[in-house]
């Protein structure tokens, strides 16, 4: 398979109106995520967004040329506006005005931009809005009667996000940065293959302590669970990510709970369990744990003797979730050092679990990029050295598959 074949939003054409505000900014970073994943932008500007941001930049980044009247000649039927939207897969209007947004509502259509939302096609091209505006006219009742408006009529409104704006104040109305657009964008136009669908996942190394300032933990970054995480939230599942201690960002739109230990993971896990269709437990749980926690921290004594550690084991997160009566379908991960294949088949029998992901597990903690074992009652098939973005939509569409096998009708 080509290199590009694997980019997220390969042959996505998104068309990418700008109305007028500071946010406008924020849009030039995001066509260039939309194009570095594959996508092709068409970006169209009304009047007060040239105030913000010159149509060069956005050429530049977009590599086409910037559209902003309808009386624009360069479109040989003079029809820019039907002929746009009928090639887009998603409108995006980022930055969205209040004022344009009261246009969206009351349908509106005397510039380029508000005419192709109208004009476009609604059962192939959706319309997205990125709102920007202060807090008090994000708040005012006019503005959120057409929002709800919007939203009757189908519009998907992403944000806005809270916080420090432009003019000082503090509130709702900042539009999202551009990676929260990207993600909200990938996950609009991915296959939803877990449609409906609860998923709870395991992610990162538990942290299990000895004193208050050392502990015994692992290398694991939690870099596979969150891609599986925003994979699964992308294909439309309802994703639950209990998390060990690790320095990621939460997928949007996916519930996240932090804990340090494994029987805190334990604790989280099992209530939640029988509400899911499925678990996938990726984190790397610490087999055991000090059987005491010192409440100060441990001394040298001056003997030059090192401290003995008592262990004691910690529960089996994976292996009690499969025993549950009946199990959500069970994924294993497996990290090994070694002899991959035998040891997942062996630790997928003495799970009890479905399906067992191995792969290993020095070669891959912390880096962006990995290779996949599948083992399951059948054989094993390998999901080839990828990027873990790449690997968790194929191991999520593989998953999806499984469970329509088992049950067509899901
Ligand atoms: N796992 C778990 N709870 C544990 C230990 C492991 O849920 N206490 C899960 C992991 O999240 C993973 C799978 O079990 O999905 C296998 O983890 P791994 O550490 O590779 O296996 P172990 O059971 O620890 O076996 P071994 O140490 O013999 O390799």
């Amino acid at each position: 398979m080509s290199e590009t074949s694997f980019l997220q939003l390969a042959g996505k054409h998104v068309l990418l109106g700008l109305s007028g505000g500071i946010a406008c900014y924020k849009t030039a970073e995001l066509i260039r995520l939309l194009t570095k994943a594959g996508a092709s932008v068409q970006v169209m500007m009304t009047e007060a967004a040239e105030q913000f941001i010159t149509a060069v930049t956005l050429q530049a980044l977009s590599g086409r040329p910037v559209l902003s009247s309808q009386w624009d000649a360069r479109e040989p039927n003079n029809m820019a506006h039907i002929n746009l939207s009928r090639e887009a897969d998603l409108m995006l209007i980022a930055p969205a005005s209040a004022d344009f947004i009261a246009k969206l509502a009351q349908g509106r259509a005397d510039e380029l931009l508000s005419l192709t939302a109208l004009a476009r096609p609604m059962g192939t091209c959706p319309l997205a809005v990125a709102p920007a505006m202060n807090r008090e006219m994000w708040a005012h009742p006019a503005t959120q009667r057409n929002v709800a408006q919007l939203i009757a009529d189908g519009t998907q409104i992403l944000g806005p996000g809270a916080g420090e704006q432009a003019c000082g104040e503090v509130g709702d109305g900042r539009m999202l940065e551009a990676a929260e657009l990207f993600e909200d964008i990938c996950a609009m136009l991915a296959p939803k293959h877990l449609a409906g669908k609860k998923l709870l996942i395991t992610a990162g190394p538990t942290f299990e302590p000895i004193d208050p300032v050392r502990g015994i933990t692992n290398h694991s970054s939690g870099k596979m669970g969150f891609a599986i995480a925003r994979a699964a939230r992308e294909a439309g599942a309802e994703v639950t990510l209990v998390a060990g201690p690790v320095h990621l960002a939460t997928p949007r739109g996916v519930r996240r709970i932090d804990v340090q230990n494994a029987q805190q993971m334990f604790d989280a896990v099992l209530p939640l369990a029988p509400q899911n269709e499925v678990f996938i437990a990726t984190a790397a749980v610490a087999d055991w744990r000090p059987a005491s926690h010192a409440q100060q921290k441990i001394k040298k004594d001056g003997s030059g003797a090192a401290p003995m550690i008592a262990m004691c084991e910690n529960p089996d997160i994976l292996a009690s979730v499969a025993a549950l009566n009946p199990p959500p379908f069970c994924v294993g991960f497996a990290a090994e050092s070694e002899k991959l294949l035998e040891h997942a088949r062996a630790k997928r029998l003495r799970k009890n679990v479905p399906l067992l992901v191995g792969n290993i597990g020095p070669a891959t903690f912390g880096q962006d990029h990995n290779a996949l074992l599948l083992v399951d009652a059948r054989g094993e098939r390998e999901i080839p050295h990828n990027d873990k973005a790449s690997l968790a939509r194929q191991l999520v569409q593989d998953i999806a598959q499984r469970l329509h096998q088992t049950d067509p009708k899901a």
